[in-house]
């Protein structure tokens, strides 16, 4: 039975993850989550999984040192996997000291648990040991590395070396806006508050690796997009918008470059790393899908517009006409303050190393995405009216 503490499991990442090694793995593991329930956290995201038997929720805060330290005394996890963050660049520009409490002290409190926990004395020369099968894996971000030059102004064939070409089977077409990757040797440089604080936790998880010998591994991923995410991020939010025929905003001219990654991809890789993952060693994930932030939202309507007018059951979803689905809804903004202008991952380690690539190409996972947004507008609903933050309470009540 393998065992996973899993934190911030209630937001858009953690989430997937769960259900994906749910699918996975069965009644083969055993699952505590652990989530303070920020506005980004939606218990009805997993209210399905946490019936099961095998899954345990606990309401708490990864900085609480006697929480932490009795749920692993409690349920001895294997595998501590970190999402618990604060994650949207925009709120730590307004509120940056929040992401430092979270992102880094929080990070260091799990570590320290963890440490105690599996510590089992000194070897013959005199190393830490930890108890057999443990590690910590901090989820970590393409941003830790700061900004890539845009080198062209439409997207270039990409070609990888003959290791990964062996491994991405059916992955064709790739495409670059630029000359340069971050890999996992590139210089940490992060520009925002978020990136930052997710950089000293990352730099926390690597030296106690260096310096107690802890069993641990980062994954640094580039932009999720799937099931689940809050309508605050730019795919779910430009969906939201076009359904309710409102302006779509789009930071500058939407020039930014991001590489996308489909969320279930990255589940995939994470729980990868955790079972066959060197120890002390850094992943980087990517999704091979380098798109500027205008062609994201010019792909997302085309593609309602078009599933309107082919499925018209889904019509009653709108709250404008068909024909006002179109490129005129797009309303460029006043840019994010330091708008990063490039990321792109080169995952070659983990490709060759792990035998792991990002099988869903954007074209097949935009729809999906959206496609699961249109068949699941309660859930937006309940995290947009505010209604999910009831959902606590009303658990637990109920359990009284
Ligand atoms: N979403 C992306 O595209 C992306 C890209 C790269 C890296 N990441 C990283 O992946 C991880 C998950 O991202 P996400 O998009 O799922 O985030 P999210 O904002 O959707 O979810 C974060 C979760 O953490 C919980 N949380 C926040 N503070 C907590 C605390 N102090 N104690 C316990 N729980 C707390 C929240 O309630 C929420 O459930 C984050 O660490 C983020 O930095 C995300």
């Amino acid at each position: 039975m393998t065992k996973y503490l899993v934190t911030g499991a209630a937001g858009f990442i953690g989430a997937n993850f769960v259900k994906y090694i749910l699918a996975k793995w069965g009644n083969d593991i055993e699952i505590v989550i652990l989530d303070d329930l920020t506005y980004a956290g939606n218990l009805l995201t997993i209210k399905e999984e946490i019936e099961l038997n095998n899954v345990t929720f606990v309401k708490g805060d990864i900085g609480d040192r006697d929480l932490v330290s009795d749920l692993i005394a409690k349920h001895d996890p294997h595998y501590i996997v970190n999402f618990a963050a604060e994650s949207h660049v925009d709120r730590s520009i307004t509120n940056p000291r929040l992401f430092l409490e979270t992102n880094i002290l929080g990070t260091q409190n799990l570590l320290d648990c963890a440490r105690k926990a599996w510590y089992e004395g000194k070897d013959a020369s005199g190393n830490n040991q930890y108890k057999e099968g443990r590690k910590f894996l901090q989820i970590s971000t393409d941003e830790v590395y700061g900004s890539l030059e845009k080198d062209y102004d439409t997207a270039q064939p990409l070609s990888v070396c003959d290791d990964v070409k062996r491994v991405i089977e059916g992955r064709d077409n790739l495409k670059t806006f630029g000359k340069n990757f971050f890999t996992e040797s590139t210089p940490l440089a992060p520009r925002s508050p978020y990136s930052a604080a997710k950089t000293g936790a990352d730099l926390i998880v690597l030296a106690y690796h260096e310096t107690y010998g802890m069993p641990i591994n980062i994954t640094r991923c580039s932009n999720n997009y799937g099931p689940y995410h809050f309508p605050e991020k730019l795919i779910p939010l430009i969906i939201k918008n076009i359904l309710e025929g409102k302006a779509l905003p789009v930071y500058g001219k939407g020039e930014n470059v991001r590489d996308w990654l489909y969320v279930e991809d990255h589940a995939k890789a994470i729980d990868m790393v955790l079972r066959n993952g060197k120890l002390g060693e850094v992943y980087n994930v990517g999704g091979f899908n380098e798109e500027q932030n205008i062609d994201i939202v010019k792909t997302v309507i085309a593609i309602i517009a078009r599933i309107m007018k082919e499925e018209p059951q889904y019509q009653s979803l709108l709250t404008c006409e068909v024909e006002k689905i179109n490129n005129d809804l797009i309303t460029f903004v006043a840019d994010r303050p330091g708008h990063d202008m490039r990321y792109a991952i080169d995952p070659t380690k983990i490709a060759v190393e792990l035998g792991w690539y990002p099988e869903t190409p954007f074209s097949i996972g935009i729809e999906k995405t959206i496609r699961w947004y249109l068949d699941n507008q309660p859930w937006v609903e309940s995290v947009t009216s505010g209604d999910y933050q009831q959902y606590y309470q009303q658990m637990y009540q109920n359990r009284k």
